[in-house]
């Protein structure tokens, strides 16, 4: 069975563009495959930042940690093993200040842990997230999607491809302070031509 973990991210609610082409291409993907299983996780209320305790926690075995780094550990493992257990990802991604909402950053740090979704090899790092697919939903008001003041497409991109997820597509809504209903219309069509 084909499953679909969906990512929030935006502080805008209903107003959420964002959210809007998410929406849209998770109906796009269950209705070509019936029967999918999409979770959510919503982090826009905001995700806990990794700190030292974290790293005790992740890197102890679990047999040894404390019962305060087993509840540390436990959150972040319930982000990875969502992300794991998916075969599609759908991100969304606001772009906030030129870059990353600070949860979704948050939630990539959570996942960046060595032996878990990459390695070193002597040829150089090794993600360990194959054979999964990202469609990331990008919104913004100015920032133009590729351009030199875009650090989060690049970004985001460059992550999932340090966890070994290489097949990446973007829908972007971006610069929707120009005009806001043919960007979206725009973004839409663009992903009622996803392939499903
Ligand atoms: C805190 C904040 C920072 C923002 N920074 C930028 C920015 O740097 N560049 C830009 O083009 N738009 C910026 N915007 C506008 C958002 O990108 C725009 O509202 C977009 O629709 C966000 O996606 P969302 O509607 O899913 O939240 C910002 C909005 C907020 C709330």
């Amino acid at each position: 069975m084909t499953s679909i973990l969906r990512i929030e991210t935006s502080i805008k609610g209903e107003a959420s563009v964002s959210r809007k082409l998410t929406d849209r291409i998770v109906a796009r993907l269950t209705d070509a495959t019936p029967g999918a299983r999409v979770t959510v996780r919503d982090l826009s209320a905001g995700v806990p930042q990794i700190d030292g305790a974290w790293i005790g926690a992740v890197y102890t075995p679990a047999e040894a940690r404390t019962a305060d780094q087993d509840r540390i550990a436990a959150y972040s493992d319930a982000l990875l093993d969502e992300v794991k257990a998916a075969d599609v990802l759908v991100i969304a991604l606001p772009v906030y200040n030129f870059g990353l909402p600070a949860q979704l950053k948050s939630w990539i740090d959570h996942l960046a842990r060595k032996g878990e979704t990459f390695r070193y090899t002597e040829k150089g790092p090794e993600g360990l997230l194959t054979g999964k697919r990202a469609i990331v939903a990008l919104s913004s008001d100015g920032t133009k999607m590729g351009s030199e003041i875009d650090f989060a497409s690049g970004y985001l991109r460059h992550m999932l491809g340090f966890f070994g997820i290489a097949d990446v597509e973007f829908i972007a809504a971006d610069r929707m302070v120009f005009d806001p209903e043919a960007t979206l219309k725009a973004a839409e069509a663009e992903v009622d031509r996803l392939a499903a």
